[in-house]
């Protein structure tokens, strides 16, 4: 897969991109990213991108030309297909049902919004998903796409160590992940549950299913009753 990020502020992926499973995805070749910062697409001598609201009030407002542009531009390094996507708190809620659906695409490009919001004609002349990872409002859309990387990149294969382990994540099978363990056997006189200790891996899965199925009806039973309607 290859992720482009559009972003008024490439910097703040670095650390992000190099590190944990993300780093070691593009170390192996699973993943491949490119930052394009909007300002090199800026028009005017000042490399403004963003500019008043037109009807008054406050606030600036990222404009169409760098965006387009920088979109343009990194568009034609490859002609195969692609998904845009506009991260925006307007867009649809992510889950990780949508996020198995962007790993399957060949190439995802990332545009992040900034400042207190962009020129609508970016949402309407663009054809993108709007996506937002929930009801809160950021600066931006850069954590929100480091968001759906680290979410999309984990299930690529190859990606994890052990294949196994996304498939046992909270939301792949509908449900909260099971309490786990390791050693000592006692800490600070909290023990593990003997069951896990049993060597037994039919009762030990038993166990994970029901505590699986008990801490998502305690805590999200939303998430029981969501295929229902
Ligand atoms: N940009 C600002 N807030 C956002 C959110 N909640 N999700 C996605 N992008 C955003």
């Amino acid at each position: 897969m290859r992720i482009d990020v559009l972003t008024l502020f490439p910097e703040v992926f670095e650390v992000f991109l190099a590190s944990s499973i993300v780093g070691r995805a593009r170390a192996a070749g699973c993943v491949s990213t490119q930052l394009t910062n909007f300002r090199d697409f800026a028009r005017d001598r000042h490399r403004s991108v963003d500019d008043r609201p037109f009807g008054g009030g406050p606030g600036m407002v990222l404009t169409c030309g760098p965006v387009f542009d920088a979109l343009e531009h990194v568009e034609a390094q490859d002609s195969g297909p692609l998904t845009r996507v506009l991260l925006t708190p307007q867009g649809r809620k992510l889950t990780q049902a949508m996020v198995a659906d962007l790993a399957r695409e060949p190439r995802l490009v990332l545009i992040c919004g900034h400042y207190e919001g962009f020129d609508e004609r970016i949402r309407s002349g663009i054809d993108a998903r709007e996506i937002s990872i929930g009801d809160y409002v950021l600066s931006g859309g850069e954590p929100a796409a480091m968001v759906l990387i680290d979410a999309v990149v984990r299930l690529l294969p190859g990606a994890l160590g052990d294949e196994a382990s996304a498939a046992n994540d909270s939301f792949s099978a509908g449900l909260l992940e099971y309490p786990q363990y390791t050693r000592p056997r006692e800490f600070r006189g909290m023990t593990v549950p003997e069951v896990l200790l049993s060597g037994d891996h039919a009762k030990v899965a038993l166990w994970r299913k029901e505590q699986a199925l008990k801490r998502t009806l305690q805590r999200r039973p939303d998430l029981i009753h969501a295929g229902e309607a």
